[in-house]
């Protein structure tokens, strides 16, 4: 079934064909996001941005996304300065909504609540995180980055192994990212966590069904070897009612001695960020930023790409994308900071690959 007029709500919706679709869609609007190339083909279409928990990246990503397809955005954030706060149902919300906008994009933080809204309407609707649950064009943007980061090292998500790190419990893009490599062949996830945040067991559970193999470490240094990726998470503090574990320490941390000692010299390492840079967070280091295998702001970039593609297919402007494009006639800078390759040259290398 096509992307066309469908809601997104859980990576379960789709298959192996469909990713292959997004992230050939993906690859023909990389001109648009490295700024060669303008698109105007959603001229006319607007987004509703409904944003009603923490965002900065997903939110301002999705708004640049349907921006630079031509179109508008409209938006609302938090519950203090919406009608909710005034006792609407989320139900009412869905019909207004829809009412002004072509698709809305919504991030809730109660599990299930992005669904129980797209029940109520026609117009296409996007999850951006409801609650521990999902996040669906997370996982979307990560596996479209690994893809990327493979095919430069010539390797192959079947088979490969992934470290997931911190808050595996709370995490959604965890959990979206699991859903989604389950649809490939014989991966090894290894899940480092302290106890108290570990991976749910149905999901371990459905991992050992699709024929993965999982290990459970509380360590990293017995979970990092071998592995091809490392997925770095931050811990969701907010979704804690006390205090978060006292068990998270030094042996969770990802920084520059730890991937130099127990990483391979190919590993990729990821985070779908924000990471919590305050001292006693033991989150993925800044020590790391020169890396050349941290992608994580490969990933942030990819990820306006990725949502360009799904509004693309969503609203069903896929196959005529092309014939919208006009060059970029404003001012662009070389290389988005001193840590990046050429914008441009960039492009080049990568559509020859
Ligand atoms: C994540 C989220 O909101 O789930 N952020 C994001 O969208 N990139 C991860 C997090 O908040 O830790």
């Amino acid at each position: 079934m096509s992307l066309m007029g469908q809601h997104l709500i859980s990576i379960e919706q789709l298959d192996r064909d469909k990713l292959a679709e997004i992230v050939a869609t993906t690859r023909r609007l990389e001109p648009v996001s490295k700024r060669l190339q303008r698109c105007d083909v959603l001229k006319g279409a607007i987004s509703a941005n409904l944003f009603f928990e923490a965002s900065t990246r997903t939110r301002m990503s999705f708004h640049t996304a349907f921006a630079r397809l031509g179109g508008n955005v409209c938006d609302t954030t938090g519950f203090t300065f919406s009608s909710i706060s005034k006792g609407e149902s989320l139900e009412d919300t869905a019909r207004v909504i829809s009412g002004y906008a072509d698709v809305i994009v919504m991030r809730h933080p109660d599990e299930g609540s992005v669904a129980r809204f797209a029940e109520r309407v026609n117009v296409p609707v996007i999850n951006a995180g409801d609650g521990i649950g999902e996040h669906p064009t997370q996982a979307l943007l990560d596996y479209y980055t690994i893809e990327k980061e493979f095919s430069r090292q010539h390797r192959n998500i079947d088979g490969m192994h992934i470290a997931m790190v911190g808050d595996l419990k709370h995490g959604r893009t965890i959990h979206s990212l699991c859903k989604l490599l389950s649809l490939f062949d014989a991966i090894h996830f290894h899940f480092i966590a302290p106890e108290s945040l570990r991976l749910p067991r149905a999901m371990l559970d459905h991992l050992r069904a699709h024929g993965h193999h999982v290990h459970e470490y509380d360590d990293i240094a017995q979970g990092l070897p071998g592995v091809d990726i490392i997925y770095a998470t931050r811990i969701q503090k907010e979704r804690f009612s006390e205090e978060p574990p006292a068990g998270y320490a030094e042996q969770f941390r990802i920084n520059r001695a730890a991937v130099a000692r127990y990483a391979e010299d190919h590993t990729i390492i990821l985070h779908p960020l924000p990471r919590d840079s305050r001292p006693g967070a033991f989150d993925l280091s800044t020590d790391l930023d020169e890396h050349p295998n941290l992608a994580i702001f490969r990933q942030t970039d990819n990820g306006l790409t990725v949502r360009m593609a799904i509004f693309a297919l969503i609203l069903g402007v896929a196959d005529r994308l092309e014939e919208y494009f006009s060059p970029v006639q404003h001012y662009v800078p070389d290389r988005l900071s001193r840590l990046d390759p050429p914008l441009h040259i960039d492009l080049e290398k990568e559509f020859k690959s």
